[in-house]
């Protein structure tokens, strides 16, 4: 899109860029991609949303984007991880930024073959300022921390944005809806509610990003 800034130099600025790129229907994924990766990571842009707790990781809501898509910061302690999951028809940007991040991708079960493992497609590796791009018909991921030593950070776009998906059992393909959930919003811890919303996953994890 011609005139549009895609070299932020604040995250600020990445949000106003990500605005106008989501303005219409159409969306241009490798001008998003490259906004996103041009943005270089600076923890005084993010640090406010950052959110590490010691059993699961955090989703920490960061723009609404007019409701066209969510941004979010997700922290990753040492060795945590998602489900595999689906998500919702949504595009799906994952950009590092600290630390770093493994996605494994796998293909979608079929139908025939219930309670057969899932085949894995791929595994990468993915340093900070590193942009990741899913969406349905590439195939399900589960994103983890392979480190245990350090933690990692990580901003997501969703467009549109959704409230639930599927998660995945590894080895039988069976899937449940999960509903996704925030730890906090701008900066804010989110209320906890005891609702369905918080536990619809299977144990241990609710979901997800
Ligand atoms: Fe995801």
């Amino acid at each position: 899109m011609e005139g549009v800034n895609l070299k932020p130099e604040s995250l600020q600025e990445l949000i106003e860029t990500l605005h106008i790129l989501f303005a219409t229907d159409k969306v241009n994924i490798e001008d998003v991609q490259a906004a996103m990766e041009n943005y270089e990571s600076n923890e005084d842009d993010w640090e406010k949303y950052a959110v590490f707790e010691h059993y699961r990781y955090t989703r920490n809501l960061v723009d609404e984007g007019n409701g066209r898509f969510d941004l979010m910061v997700l922290c990753w302690s040492e060795g945590q991880g998602s489900s595999i999951h689906s998500h919702s028809d949504a595009h799906c940007f994952m950009k590092v930024l600290d630390g770093t991040l493994k996605e494994s991708t796998f293909a979608w079960p079929e139908e025939s073959k219930k309670k057969n493992a899932m085949t894995q497609l791929a595994s990468n590796t993915y340093e900070r300022d590193q942009v990741a791009y899913i969406n349905d018909s590439k195939g399900l991921h589960r994103v983890e921390n392979p480190s245990h030593s350090d933690r990692a950070a990580s901003l997501h776009l969703y467009s549109p944005p959704f409230q639930s998906c599927q998660c995945f059992d590894q080895r039988t393909g069976k899937s449940n809806t999960s509903m996704v959930t925030f730890w906090s919003k701008y900066g804010e811890r989110t209320p906890y509610k005891p609702s369905r919303s918080t536990s619809v996953c299977p144990e241990p994890e609710p979901e997800n990003n």
